[in-house]
């Protein structure tokens, strides 16, 4: 098998760090990696591969070695300017901003979903919005079975979501301390505000969850709505999601299709007090689905809970995995 050189770029981050765990698990075929970080970071070095790396200053010309892969994850500004460059020297970059989610020359990817649309990249493949993900594993069985009509989001995100600033509000609200990243206090509270406000009156992260549900589905014309909140949890997100199928359904071919289906654990058994929790699915690439209750308000609908670590399946994992498949199509 062919080895590839793979650089991670945002390495000192939240979900740069993850990107180095995931890789150390899942052990693709790389010659060698290079940790690309801002100014602030370079000389710093980082534990990775039982080995000591030291995190470079990303630049214009950090790609002009024979990069094969790159991981991104320092921020849109960063993606919007580096992406193309790497692309250029014939990297294939996997990004996990939003900046390139929506072009029509950038395939979105969750493996488990949409792994066809690796094939037709340009040198850039988006990793969606993490909130997004963990929804797109859930509904694809369905929608291959039962046709969907409709969907209704209701998130509740951690502040991991938000990056180191994000999760340092809380910790610091927990001691009383006024927030620096939220606009308000996120411990003891609900903010029904992720991302900047648009004149529809939806927040962006909103947006980004019924467009790119739309792109990943193939679904251009789905009906989809979504509140998104950020809850004081520090890490995994939860979801409320009620989706009204076009085709009758049977209740316990549903529970078989979804325990069958890939990257999905099921976890419904209120006997048992079962269901999916943001404590559990932490360190985990899975997404747990539970609470699966017929929604007897439509002729045929669900409502389902989904569960998933927001920095690994929802970020980093998802990013680690679109690389795994590139590189076994590759070697197709
Ligand atoms: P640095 O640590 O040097 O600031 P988070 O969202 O968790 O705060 O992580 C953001 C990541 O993006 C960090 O690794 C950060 O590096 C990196 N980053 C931010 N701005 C740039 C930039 N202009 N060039 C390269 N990396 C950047």
């Amino acid at each position: 098998m062919k080895t590839y050189r793979i650089a991670v770029v945002g390495a000192t981050g939240m979900v740069g760090r993850t990107f180095l765990k995931v890789l150390e698990e899942y052990q693709l075929p790389a010659s060698e990696y290079f940790l690309f970080a801002s100014a602030r970071s370079a000389g710093k070095t980082l534990d990775f591969m039982g080995k000591k790396y030291t995190v470079e200053e990303l630049r214009e010309d950090s790609f002009d070695r024979g990069i094969d892969i790159a991981l991104f994850s320092a921020g849109g500004s960063t993606s919007e300017k580096f992406a193309p460059i790497a692309a250029s020297k014939g990297c294939i970059v996997i990004d996990n901003s939003s900046c390139w989610r929506m072009d029509p020359q950038v395939p979105l990817v969750v493996p488990e979903v949409n792994p066809e649309d690796i094939a037709w990249n340009k040198g850039i493949i988006a990793n969606p919005n993490c909130s997004t993900i963990q929804a797109m594993v859930a509904l694809k069985p369905l929608l291959d079975r039962y046709g969907i009509k409709r969907v209704v989001y209701s998130t509740y995100q951690a502040v991991s979501g938000a990056g180191q600033a994000g999760w340092a509000d809380l910790e610091n609200g927990i001691k009383g301390e006024a927030p620096a990243k939220f606009p308000y206090p996120i411990f003891n509270n609900c903010l029904p505000h992720i991302d900047v406000f648009t004149e529809s009156g939806y927040t962006k992260e909103e947006l980004k969850m019924i467009q790119e549900t739309r792109k990943i589905l193939h679904t251009p014309d789905m009906r989809v709505t979504a509140t998104t909140v950020r809850v004081p949890v520090f890490n995994s997100h939860s979801e409320s999601i009620n989706v009204e199928f076009e085709k009758p359904f049977d209740m316990k071919e549903l529970r078989q299709l979804l325990a069958s289906a890939p990257g999905v654990v099921l976890q419904d058994d209120p006997d048992k007090l079962l269901y999916p929790m943001a404590i559990n699915a932490t360190g985990h690439d899975e997404v747990f689905i539970g609470r699966l209750r017929r929604d007897d308000s439509v002729e045929s609908g669900i409502n389902m809970w989904v569960v998933a670590d927001n920095i690994r399946k929802g970020a980093a994992a998802n990013a680690v995995q679109i690389a795994r498949k590139l590189i076994e199509q590759d070697n197709k």
